[in-house]
């Protein structure tokens, strides 16, 4: 196995963090909704954005630097929320916080974190906001959105995207081996209900949303809510309309809804309904500085990082966490140098020339 100094991109951090993990929580993690077309697309998109060269500027003389919501960053780079980090490695979502903020970057905490917020708190000390699902009673919500607080969520993240979720890739390991299927024990298919959302292979927690939810739990939150899961400029519209303070455009890394477009192909559209209103974070696919650099010349005010970091984790623990970040970090500080723009204010749409399909 190659020592954590001889990897070279996030990509070399995969296959190492596959053979950490069992067949099974490596295709939790991998897998996108049914043919995993959008799963796909998420990458693809990024060889729709050229780059264009421009006389350099020396890489050491790039400012990366920016400011989400009070929190100053060295590179506009968060770690996105995700649930089963423990999956990854025994530290799970306390060991991603420590690799995190060894690296300077801020973590958004998954509502269903794998180690209580308490311990992930006591980890580590840098900027961490908290993801968290609409839960319908609202005493039971502001519980959980107090909890969050309390221990150190300087915002928090709404995640509205989801609706309905089918794995083939799950079922797929099941039927064909890549994982034992006890009849009835552990690691059994579970019946499929026979009433309600889940009779169709959706989650039955998630088809009351509406906008209005959004004006019920600003009151328990204190500091910034943004929302998670934007894909439409129409919506992206809403969210600057209801006074939320940031969105993130994704679509969940292709694991919702299948042939919802690219987070990169929307982000364009989205930017310019929000008119520089709101802080526009986006994520899905991201895995080399270049393609942060493209986002950001795209308008984005930063990108969030969700399976990459994990690869990390599940490579070399926190120290791969902190590793793969730097070596982000690095990508985009010399993409930025080669395509001569000094500071994240420079990059704009001149950098890059989009072929959209
Ligand atoms: C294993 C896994 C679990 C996730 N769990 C959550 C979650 O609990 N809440 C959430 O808002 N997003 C969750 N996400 C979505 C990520 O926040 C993010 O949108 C996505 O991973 C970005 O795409 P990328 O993995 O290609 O970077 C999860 C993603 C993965 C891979």
């Amino acid at each position: 196995m190659p020592g954590l100094d001889e990897l070279l991109s996030a990509f070399d951090f995969e296959p190492i963090c596959f053979a950490n993990m069992t067949q099974r929580n490596y295709d939790y993690m991998a897998h996108g909704g049914d043919s995993e077309f959008t799963l796909r697309r998420n990458r693809e998109a990024f060889e729709w954005v050229d780059l264009i060269e421009r006389p350099g500027v020396p890489p050491e003389a790039v400012d990366p630097s920016t400011e989400v919501l009070g929190i100053k960053l060295a590179y506009p780079i968060f770690i996105a929320p995700s649930t089963r980090q423990r999956d990854c490695h025994p530290d799970g979502d306390a060991g991603m916080y420590q690799g995190a903020t060894a690296a300077g970057t801020p973590m958004i905490l998954a509502s269903g974190s794998s180690i209580p917020i308490q311990r992930v708190a006591e980890a580590a000390t840098g900027p961490r906001w908290s993801q968290f699902y609409p839960i319908e009673n609202l005493t039971t919500a502001r519980e959980q959105l107090e909890l969050f607080q309390t221990h150190g969520a300087r915002a928090i993240v709404v995640t509205v995207d989801q609706q309905a979720s089918n794995y083939e890739r799950d079922l797929h390991d099941r039927n064909l081996g890549g994982s034992p299927r006890p009849a009835g024990g552990r690691g059994a298919a579970p019946p499929r209900p026979t009433r309600g959302p889940g009779q169709y292979g959706a989650d039955p927690r998630r088809f009351w949303y509406s906008w209005k939810y959004l004006d019920d739990i600003r009151p328990f939150v204190k500091g910034h809510l943004l929302v998670k899961g934007i894909v439409t400029a129409e919506d992206a519209k809403i969210c600057v309309e209801r006074g939320v303070d940031g969105i993130i455009v994704s679509n969940h890394g292709g694991r919702g809804l299948d042939y919802e477009p690219s987070t990169l192909e929307v982000l364009p559209e989205i930017v310019d309904a929000v008119r520089g209103k709101i802080p526009v974070l986006v994520d899905g696919g991201f895995r080399r500085g270049s393609d942060l650099v493209k986002a950001m010349a795209l308008g984005a005010s930063a990108v969030c990082l969700g399976r990459a970091p994990r690869w990390g984790l599940g490579a070399f623990g926190p120290a791969g966490v902190q590793r793969l970040l730097e070596i982000v970090q690095s990508e985009f500080r010399a993409a930025m140098a080669t395509t001569g723009r000094r500071t994240l204010a420079a990059l704009d749409r001149t950098a890059v020339r989009t072929n959209f399909p």
